[in-house]
């Protein structure tokens, strides 16, 4: 039998990658992992040598440091060797890259020339690269085609937005580069099995999160940014995506990369939009329990309504997401209630 194919994930340890890291296993192949654990628990590699049932290849450390990532590649050898690499690793708190726009800038633009610089010094040249739906800024139209105007509206937009015009630019210079900018619409939810999931620190920014904290008793209320949109209820309206049809997304993109030796920009997202009130009642459905809400003032920077036009993805890569938001809340509410301290709690 072939060895399987070896992928390297950066940021390993992190909500999006740590699916992704059992979507490419199921997929049949073996991953070699990196983080720093600036943003995650080690707790999450344990999760995943339960949960796969395999062995974990693993480096801590920052990948803007040459040297770590050199380790990753030695260890890729020993496994079959790396035949692409899935770039997950960045702070993403939009709030906080507005208080220290250069540690966004250092952190997300460091890591991925770090990353395409070890990747030519080891003769890899396929990378998946985590772009955002936040390269889209206020929208013009929706549902959101990957052609419409691109801008951001703070730092760590800008890092995303400068990262793709990166990568497009080596590309454009270099053949040997393929790459597949991926930009996600709103990450949710959590592996089926209850044992990994999102593990904001802090108070979190982003709504299921807080959704499924109130859900668990440690937070009153939800306080709803804004009722005053122009969206059929008032509130905000955001494509909402299960983290394993995403992690699946990514499986498609690596798959295409190797076969078709091209590169790809796509939105990965569901194409339906759901809002704040329909997110708390549904997740309210599947903790048994309802999610108390008080209107707020909006949330400085949000746009009422934003969802993707995701058929290049079906169309390129064959992916398209299969899970609703019932699926998203219940998966989310499953790892919520039985890890309600998160990894370390
Ligand atoms: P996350 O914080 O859970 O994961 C990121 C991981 O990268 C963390 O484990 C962190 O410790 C690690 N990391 C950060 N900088 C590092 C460095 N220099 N060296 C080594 N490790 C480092 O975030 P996530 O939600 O899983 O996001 C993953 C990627 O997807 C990020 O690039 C993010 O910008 C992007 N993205 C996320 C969302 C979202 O809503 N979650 C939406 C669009 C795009
Ligand atoms: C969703 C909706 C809020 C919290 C952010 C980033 C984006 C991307 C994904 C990385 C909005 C409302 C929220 C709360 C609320 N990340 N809300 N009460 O803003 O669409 O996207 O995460 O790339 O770049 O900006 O997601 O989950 O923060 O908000 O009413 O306590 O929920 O106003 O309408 P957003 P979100």
């Amino acid at each position: 039998m072939a060895t399987p194919d070896c992928i390297l994930l950066t940021g390993a340890a992190g909500y999006i990658a740590s699916h992704t890291w059992l979507a490419l296993q199921d997929a049949g192949y073996t991953v070699v992992g990196v983080d720093s654990f600036v943003n995650s628990s080690p707790v999450v590699l344990d999760r995943l040598r339960e949960i796969g049932g395999q062995p974990i290849h693993f480096v801590q450390g920052d990948v803007r440091d040459p040297a770590v990532l050199d380790r990753c590649f030695e260890l890729g050898q020993t496994v079959g060797g790396i035949k692409a690499v899935v770039h997950f690793a960045a702070l993403k708190a939009v709030g906080e890259s507005v208080e220290r726009p250069l540690d966004y800038f250092e952190n997300n633009l460091g890591s991925l020339l770090a990353v395409s610089q070890a990747m030519q010094r080891h003769g890899v040249f396929d990378l998946v690269f985590s772009s955002s739906a936040t390269v889209y800024g206020e929208p013009e139209r929706l549902p959101i085609t990957e052609d419409a105007p691109l801008r951001a509206t703070n730092p760590y937009g800008q890092t995303k937005l400068v990262g793709e015009e990166l990568l497009r630019s080596l590309v454009a210079c270099d053949a040997r580069w393929h790459v597949a900018c991926l930009r996600y619409f709103n990450p949710v939810g959590a592996h089926p099995s209850g044992r990994i999931g999102e593990d904001p620190r802090g108070i979190p920014n982003n709504l299921m999160p807080y959704v499924a904290q109130v859900a668990v008793g440690k937070r009153p209320h939800l306080n709803v940014f804004g009722n005053d949109y122009d969206t059929p209820d008032g509130t905000g309206v955001r494509d909402y995506i299960h983290v394993c049809d995403l992690a699946e997304g990514h499986v498609a993109a690596v798959r295409y990369l190797g076969e078709q030796q091209r590169s790809v920009t796509v939105n990965l997202g569901t194409g339906q939009g759901y809002s704040v009130v329909q997110l708390a009642q549904a997740y309210g459905r599947a903790a048994g329990r309802e999610i108390p809400l008080v209107f707020a003032p909006r949330r400085t920077g949000d746009v009422a309504a934003c969802y993707a036009d995701p058929a290049l993805a079906q169309r390129l890569l064959g992916w398209s997401a299969r899970r609703g938001l019932d699926d998203m809340c219940v998966d989310s509410w499953r790892w919520q209630s039985t890890n309600p301290g998160g990894f370390e709690g």
